[in-house]
Formats: C-alpha cells, structure tokens, sequence
C-alpha cells in the first residue's frame, strides 16, 4: 500500500517536501520535473537528499538518450530511489522540446530511454503518464505505448486518469477540462496484471483512497495536499494507521529547526508552502497575512514562531486530530 506525493513544478521543491516528509514519514516524495538538459547544468548539484527524506522519487523530461543515460548516473550517486520519466506534460514550452505527453506517441523511442537507463544504473525506472492525447478516448495508444516501454523493463506506471490535449488550452485546464476517466484506468490495469500500476487525478477523501487502494498498488496525490497539507495527518492516522496527534504548532516547529542558513536566507522559497497549513481552521487567514508580513519584511525566518506563541492559546482548541 502506497502513497505518492505527485510532481508539482514550483510546489514539490525541497522545501514543500520537507514540509510533507515532517507530517508524514509513510508518504513517498516526488520532485517537479526537471528536463535532462537543467539537471545537466547543475541543477541538483549540491543536493544531498537526507536518510529522513527517502523515499524520494526523481522525475525527469526529455528526449535525448545520451543525456538521459548521464542524468540518471548523477541521480542514483546522489541516492534517488527511482527515476520516473515525465510522459504527461501538456505545456505547450513542454510540447515543443518534444517531450512530455506528445511522447505517447513515440513508444519506441521512449522503451529506448528505458533501455539506456536500464543497462546503465541500477536504479528502478517508472514513466507517469495519461490516458491518451486529444478528444479520442480509445485505449490503443496507450496500451502499445505501455507495451513497449514494459517491454522494454520499465514495471512502473503512474496514470493520471486524464487525456492531454495539446492544442488549445492551457497547461491548468489540461487538470480539469479532460474529463477524469477510472474506468479506463482499471481497464489497463486488467490487460496489464503485472506491471504496477497506481492511479492519479482528483483523488481528495480518504473513502476515495480506501476504494482505490483496493484496487490498485498505490495512489498518487498533488493538489489536495498541497492545497490543505494537514490532509497527509489524516492519511497517517487513518490509511497508515499512523496514532501520533499532530498539531500544527509542532510541525512548523520542526520545519524551522530543519532549516540551515541558507534556506532562512531564502525566506521567500522557504516559507511560501506552508500557506496552507492552517487550511480549515479559524487561523486561516490570520496566519496568511502573518506569513506574507514576514516574507516581505527584514524580519528573521525564526521569527515565525511567534505566531504561535501568540496564539498559542487559541490554537491549542485546534490542533488536528
Ligand atoms: C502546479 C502543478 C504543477 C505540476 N507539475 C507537474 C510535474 O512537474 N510533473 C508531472 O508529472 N505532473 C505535474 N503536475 C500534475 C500532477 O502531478 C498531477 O498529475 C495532477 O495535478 C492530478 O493530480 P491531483 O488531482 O491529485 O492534483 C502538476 C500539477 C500542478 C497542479
């Protein structure tokens, strides 16, 4: 049984996994994406991930073997637990570098990337992706696409119950407008026993996630966790059966004593994903403009205990759980 952070570019960085992995210990990080060419530049140069970070997942996007074949030797030195190719992206920027959902449509050339990867490093491979592209709701595409890839040693798919439709609407929509389609994603998962196959899209009750973590290996989450990060407090007491009370107090607590010098130096990067955290409750809004005060003032990061200092009698009736 397992859960996924999804790949959130701007929001699954460092700092919002940190944020995630305090809350929960169970849950399994992913990063945003990141094209072969940024990661050969330097992107992840002096990042070390942390023994409490793992499991941690890398996703990358691109369209060059070579350049997939040298990233995932610098991934697996730096001690990822999986490289999972982006074959979903519906960014026309995306489109464009020829890489992302249009992949779909080369199969071939994605089970060669697999292939590479595969004979290069020992680290597992898994490819997220839709169910197909445009307004055609057949399966074909896809089905040959996860033939060839799983062909080509690739066991893992994330399914985001989706098409991608390139032309004509934007990235966001491209979330909301395809129409979110179960159904076919168990359909894959019957033609595909073998491979492991876990579900993504509009997943945001923890009935839903019960239901689906019966049919499926695991489901991968994005928005609803980020929108409202305490809901990953309610999914530790009660899919991973987690007893700890959490309060809110003790995770920022936690998360600032995380922090190194350089991270307090980035106030803005550091602090903007805990906006959320008390989605729900009657801080919401104070804590918002708490926030967004500190963030724009000289103020230092350690500075954000206070709010709960200050509130710490009016909180206490809240904390969760
Ligand atoms: C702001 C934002 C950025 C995203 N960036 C990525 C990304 O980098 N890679 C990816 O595969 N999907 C990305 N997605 C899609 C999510 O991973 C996920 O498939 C989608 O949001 C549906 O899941 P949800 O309904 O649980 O949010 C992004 C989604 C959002 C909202």
């Amino acid at each position: 049984m397992k859960i996924f952070l999804a790949p959130m570019v701007g929001r699954t960085d460092k700092y919002f996994r940190k944020l995630v992995r305090i809350i929960s210990p169970n849950i399994v990080l992913f990063t945003e994406m990141i094209t072969v060419d940024s990661l050969l530049r330097g992107r992840f140069k002096e990042y070390k991930i942390k023994d409490t970070e793992h499991p941690v997942v890398v996703q990358l996007a691109g369209s060059d073997k070579k350049k997939f074949i040298q990233c995932a030797e610098i991934i697996s030195d730096q001690g990822f637990d999986e490289i999972n190719l982006n074959i979903g992206c519906p960014s026309s920027k995306v489109v464009k570098g020829g890489f992302g959902a249009c992949q779909i449509e080369s199969p071939l050339k994605v089970a060669e990337y697999v292939d590479a990867i595969k004979s290069h490093t020992k680290i597992p491979i898994s490819i997220k992706t839709r169910l197909g592209l445009g307004y055609e709701h057949d399966l074909k595409k896809i089905e040959e696409f996860i033939t060839q890839t799983s062909n080509a040693g690739c066991g893992t798919y994330y399914i985001h119950a989706r098409n991608a439709i390139l032309n004509g609407i934007s990235t966001r929509k491209n979330r909301s407008i395809p129409k979110l389609r179960y159904d076919d994603v168990l359909k894959l998962k019957k033609i595909f026993p073998d491979i492991k196959m876990f579900i993504n899209g509009g997943i945001e009750e923890i009935d839903q996630i019960e239901e689906m973590l019966d049919i499926y290996n695991g489901v991968m989450i994005g928005r609803k966790i980020y929108n409202n990060p305490m809901f990953l407090a309610e999914i530790e007491n009660k899919i991973f059966q987690n007893p700890k009370v959490f309060s809110i107090e003790d995770i920022i607590c936690e998360y600032i004593d995380e922090l190194d010098a350089d991270d307090a130096r980035n106030k803005l990067y550091a602090l903007k994903h805990l906006t959320n955290l008390y989605k729900g409750t009657r801080l919401s809004k104070k804590w918002r403009k708490y926030l967004y005060n500190l963030i724009n003032s000289n103020e230092p990061i350690y500075n954000l205990k206070n709010f709960y200092i200050e509130n710490y009698h009016e909180e206490k009736k809240e904390t969760i759980c």
